[in-house]
């Protein structure tokens, strides 16, 4: 299968390069895709060194399929063109997730989604995607009422130069700034541009893209979304309020058994899931796991998963392992 990757020289194309050849998609040629900038740049991929194109060539040598990360803006120019050619676009910028005509799709989650007319696909925003992850077998047992989540996010989700940023500021060195403030030895409460009901966009992203993924419009999601210096993973204290009652040890139980989540729980001996941990991992790391004393039918627990693999890359490759599955692409 030909497939593209654009935006293969940021940090999620690199992931997703790596993330292919880890889990053996069955890649015949790769079409590295970059701006203007880097092309004829070589990347290498499983052995081979590609020249990295245009979007524009990239639609000229006709790939199976593209999988996008080269932010929103790059999205709404070309996926519509790959499209019209004929290929399957999987996209991890926020262009397309909330078109009622395109699908947010989690494979675990609602992956029997996908149908043979979807020709753009979204990936969803990387804190939501570990989020629903966590909630699919809780909410199919217990049916979710309401979930409170903040979140502690890794700089590698803003990209190469917030990474940059963080590395200028432990060496005393003043470069470019992705964020207004310091990122090193700060918590920065705020993460993508303010809406006007004061809510950032990333936080409303958690609440609609949630109900999207979940089809679900009843669950009631509200979100604080913060950046801090970290950069193996994201975290969140997720709070959750079922319909019913719940069993602790059931809970447990139903976590450990779904697809791609490790729950990692023994305070007594200080095991809890941290970012250097899911650091490189695909699946979502869950620990923490206890009742919440002041409200009945609520539990509490803190997840964790690298933002750039289960979160972007990862999710990504596994639509397409889900299209192939289905001989869709
Ligand atoms: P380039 O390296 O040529 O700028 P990150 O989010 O980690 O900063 O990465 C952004 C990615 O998106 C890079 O691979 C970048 O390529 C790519 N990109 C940005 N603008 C365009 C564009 N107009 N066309 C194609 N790729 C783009």
């Amino acid at each position: 299968m030909k497939v593209a990757v654009v935006g293969a020289t940021g940090l999620v194309g690199s992931e997703m390069l790596k993330v292919l050849a880890e889990r053996n998609f069955p890649v015949t040629e790769l079409i590295p895709v970059a701006s203007e900038r880097s092309k004829g740049k070589e990347i290498e991929f499983k052995g081979k060194n590609y020249k990295v194109v245009t979007p524009l060539e990239a639609i000229a040598l006709k790939p199976n399929v593209a999988l996008f990360s080269a932010g929103g803006e790059t999205s709404k120019q070309y996926a519509p063109l790959f499209a019209a050619a004929g290929i399957t676009v999987i996209d991890n910028s926020s262009a397309w997730r909330m078109d009622t005509t395109k699908k947010l799709v989690v494979p675990e989650v609602n992956g029997d989604v996908l149908t043979a007319e979807d020709k753009i696909i979204s990936n969803p925003n990387c804190s939501t995607i570990q989020m629903v992850v966590i909630l699919k077998p809780l909410h199919d047992k217990y049916k979710i009422k309401r979930v409170v989540v903040s979140t502690y996010q890794s700089v590698t989700g803003t990209g190469v130069k917030a990474v940059q940023q963080l590395q200028d500021e432990r060496a005393g060195i003043v470069g470019e700034k992705a964020y207004p403030y310091e990122i090193d030895m700060n918590v920065i409460p705020h993460i993508d541009v303010f809406q006007e009901n004061g809510y950032t966009k990333e936080e409303m992203k958690m609440i609609q893209e949630t109900n999207k993924i979940m089809q679900d419009d009843s669950i009631r999601v509200t979100a604080t979304t913060v950046r801090i210096p970290v950069v193996g993973g994201h975290s969140e204290a997720i709070n959750i309020e079922f319909e019913s009652d719940f069993d602790l040890a059931e809970v447990r139980e139903l976590l450990a058994k779904q697809e791609g989540v490790i729950v990692v729980d023994n305070p007594a001996n200080l095991e809890y899931p941290m970012p250097k941990d899911a650091h490189g991992k695909d699946e979502v790391l869950v620990g923490r796991i206890r009742r919440d004393e002041s409200q009945d039918n609520t539990i509490n627990m803190w997840v964790v998963a690298d933002n750039l693999r289960k979160g972007a890359a990862t999710n990504t490759v596994q639509i397409a392992e889900a299209l192939n599955k289905k001989g869709l692409i």
